[in-house]
């Protein structure tokens, strides 16, 4: 694909991609300090593998890959401290992707991201959850790496470390729902058959530890 020169500083090197996305993600959440997970979700360590899945699901595919990029820096930035309602209550009803879609424009500006791919960085993060239809390949490209990101040894990573921490996960039963939600609900969600290929490994993997826990913990899992 033909890289626009102004953005080369921004999307120099494949390798020098989570460089450059922490560059643009800075942006939002300056030196770091504040990158601390919200109430609500996984810290901004997701990025990297969130792009790193999105190269794999689109190995062999013609897309655009500074809209994805982009997009997967940028999808959740909702969900962290700073960015997301304190109060539990506004907290249930936030509209994390609403907020992606109106702080993003500003922050691919500002990084001299080319105008004319906005749009597409837009479309992608609106579609990026398990329930949305993607309308583009980029956005079904991060729609199957986001929900592979919460299978397997990752997903359960992401959820069992925010038990007492994020307020979806009070205690470990509600850990563990979660994961049986996620086991039963996105594997038919998946898009493209080289997703689903990816997934095998990660659902085995969350199968089995679900079937450990079950287990172990019956009936006092807490
Ligand atoms: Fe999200």
């Amino acid at each position: 694909m033909q890289r626009v020169p102004a953005v080369r500083p921004l999307l120099r090197r494949r390798q020098d991609h989570p460089v450059s996305g922490k560059c643009l993600f800075a942006k939002l959440f300056g030196n770091g300090s504040n990158r601390k997970p919200c109430q609500q979700r996984n810290s901004a360590t997701s990025q990297p593998r969130l792009y790193a899945l999105t190269l794999a699901v689109g190995k062999g595919r013609t897309y655009d890959d500074d809209v994805v990029f982009a997009a997967a820096w940028l999808h959740d930035p909702g969900v962290f401290t700073g960015h997301s309602p304190e109060d539990p209550v506004s907290l249930a009803q936030w509209d994390h992707v609403g907020y992606a879609i109106d702080v993003a424009p500003g922050i691919l500006r500002q990084a001299g991201f080319p105008e004319h791919k906005i749009e597409a960085v837009i479309e992608a993060i609106r579609t990026h959850q398990p329930a949305d239809r993607p309308m583009s390949l980029e956005g079904a490209i991060l729609r199957d790496a986001d929900i592979l990101e919460q299978l397997g040894a990752i997903g359960i990573l992401r959820t069992v470390c925010n038990a007492g921490r994020d307020t979806r996960f009070p205690a470990f039963t509600a850990a563990v729902q979660y994961l049986q939600r996620i086991l039963m609900e996105l594997p038919g969600q998946i898009e493209f058959e080289t997703t689903r290929t990816l997934a095998r490994p990660k659902i085995e993997a969350l199968e089995s530890f679900l079937k450990a826990v079950e287990a172990e913990a019956k009936p006092a899992l807490y």
